[in-house]
Formats: structure tokens, sequence, C-alpha cells
């Protein structure tokens, strides 16, 4: 069995996605919640708030991700999820996002070894639950990633997610797995895993490896973590299943618009199901109402041929 854990992913992986998910496909361990950003109120934004309450999460094992250079800040959520009955936390050090990094929070934080230190120290000297870290390899260079380490090597990391690609990298070019062999913690490896056989490869290329974090991957072809794990592919019916539900539950906790126009986001990434997938979203791009959502949507799961085992089409999402 590999374990394997769905990244989070602000925006697309909200508590109705998991819960769907988790559902209608197995082969997931963990799920990440996108991240909380605490401020010195402590309150927390509506999308925050219901992404963590329990009763949105029921029968999904998740895992609150916290984003944030103050150590007192983390230890007050974490003592609330901590009495919410999470089991565990993640500290979030790879967020790109140019609004995050100037607030040297996310990977913005990896730029301050001395800030990242007194963050850890608080962590990992109070928190009531273990804490895992999700980190990119570097802000600027790949060069930076030695001294990293040796920084996380201080801690008692309960696992350690890593993403190897810097911060300016984005999203963008190949992965440096090379740079993530003899680590000292549990090590999952996480960035541009969108099939079987990228996992595969990766497991020899890391044989160090105790698991996998999918994100976009898995949002494409939801049955991939069960694809790796049992062999089940994904088929037309399941994929219209999962649709159904994931519609249905979005209408029934928002406006119309809101609950169409993230089908509209979801259908990018299941665009790389389908054989035609580029037709399907010129099909799909007018559409603003349920109406014409559903007149859309309908006539395509019915007529367009499925791709056996689809993997991620990034050409899909940005077009
Ligand atoms: C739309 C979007 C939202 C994301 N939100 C978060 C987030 O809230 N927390 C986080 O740690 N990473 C976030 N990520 C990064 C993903 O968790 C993951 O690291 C990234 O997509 C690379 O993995 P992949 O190649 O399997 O997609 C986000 C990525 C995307 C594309």
């Amino acid at each position: 069995m590999t374990k394997i854990y769905f990244a989070p992913m602000e925006g697309v992986t909200d508590y109705v996605f998991r819960r769907v998910h988790r559902r209608h496909f197995g082969g997931v361990e963990k799920y990440f919640i996108p991240f909380l950003s605490p401020t010195h109120s402590l309150t927390f934004s509506t999308r925050e708030r219901n992404d963590v309450l329990p009763q949105n999460n029921t029968g999904v094992p998740a895992v609150p991700q916290i984003l944030t250079n103050n150590p007192d800040y983390f230890l007050s959520v974490s003592n609330w999820l901590s009495d919410l009955g999470y089991a565990e936390l993640n500290l979030n050090l790879g967020c790109p996002s140019g609004t995050v990094t100037a607030k040297k929070k996310g990977s913005g934080l990896l730029r301050y070894p001395d800030m990242l230190r007194a963050l850890l120290d608080g962590i990992y000297a109070h928190s009531p639950l273990p804490v895992s870290i999700k980190t990119r390899i570097g802000y600027e260079s790949t060069e930076e990633w030695a001294q990293l380490i040796s920084i996380y090597k201080q801690y008692p990391v309960h696992e350690m997610i890593i993403h190897p690609r810097t911060r300016m990298e984005f999203y963008n070019g190949t992965p440096h797995p090379e740079l993530c062999r003899e680590l000292p913690f549990p090590f999952i490896y996480n960035g541009d895993i969108f099939s079987g056989e990228d996992c595969e490869a990766m497991i020899k290329e890391l044989p160090c490896t105790t698991g996998f974090m999918l994100g976009r991957g898995l949002v494409a072809n939801p049955a991939l973590a069960q694809v790796i794990n049992s062999g089940e592919e994904l088929c037309r019916e399941s994929l219209l299943s999962f649709h159904d539900d994931l519609y249905r539950e979005y209408l029934e906790t928002w406006p119309e618009s809101a609950a169409v126009g993230k089908m509209h986001l979801l259908m990018k990434y299941f665009s790389s199901c389908f054989e035609n997938g580029d037709k399907v979203l010129r099909v799909l791009r007018k559409a603003t109402t349920c109406e014409e959502y559903e007149n859309a949507v309908y006539p395509m799961f019915r007529d367009q041929l499925i791709r056996s085992n689809p993997s991620f089409r990034l050409d899909l999402l940005l077009s």
C-alpha cells in the first residue's frame, strides 16, 4: 500500500470536495485542509472556519494547515484545533504567492533563517499536537536547501512534505527530486505526480520516500490514488456520479452562481479525463446558470470518450 495524501488546494479542495471525494474514491490516507492564516485577533474567515469545523469533516481523516511566522499565533490555533479533536497539524512553508511571501510567510519565511528558527523553537517546544512541515527547497535558489535541512534537522518534525522547487520556480519547469536524498525524517514527496507511472518512477528514484502528496493530478483524475493502491480505474460512471454529488452539494451549500462557478473550475481539471478536453471546455465556457451548465455538461458526459488512466493537463487548466 502506497501512502497517499491529498494536497491542500485553496479554492479547490474545500470541505465539500474532500467529503464527496472520500465517499466516492479510495486510496487516500489523509486530506490536508487549505491553510488557516491566524491574525492577532484569532478570528477566521468563513472559508477558514467552515473548512475546519468537525461537522464538515465527518468521516474524513483531515489535517489542518497553518500559515504563519508567529509562534504564539500557531500555538493559540493549535490549542483550538486540538480541542476540536484534530490529531496532527501541518505548517505551511511552501506557499509561493506574492501576497504571502511579502509578509514573510509560506516560502517567504525560507529567506529568514533566524525567524524560521524562532518559529520552529516555539512550535516544537509547546505544540499540543505533532506537527508536519510542507516546504519548498529554497526561495531564490536550490543552494539554500542544505541550510534549511540543517535547521529542520534540529526539530522532531512529524513528517516532512517536500515540494522540490524554489519559490521563484512557482510550479514551472521540473522539480528537483535529486535533492531529497538521505533525509532524517519521514519524507513525503510532492510535485508533478500525475500518473501511477510517475509514482513508480519516483519510488525508484527516491527509495527513502515514505509516501506521496498529490494535488493537481488527483483533482484531474479523482481515482488516481485508488489506481495506485488497488488498480481500480476511473470510468464514465464513477466520474459522473462524483460530479453529480459535488454539484448537488455545492448547490445545497452556496448560491447558484457560486456553485456553477465552482463546477466550472473543477471541470477545468476533470476535462483532462475526456478525449476532447478542449472541446469540453469550449462548450462549457458560456454556461452561467444551472440550466445552461446542465445543458452543456450532460451531453458531454454522454457523448465524449473518457481517456484510460487520464492524467492532469496543464494546458486545459490554463485555457
Ligand atoms: C489552486 C492551488 C491552491 C493551493 N493551495 C495550497 C494551500 O492552501 N496550502 C499548501 O500548502 N499548498 C497549496 N497548494 C500547493 C499544492 O498543495 C501542491 O503542493 C502543488 O499543487 C504541487 O503538487 P501537485 O504537482 O501534485 O499539484 C495549492 C496549489 C494550487 C494549484
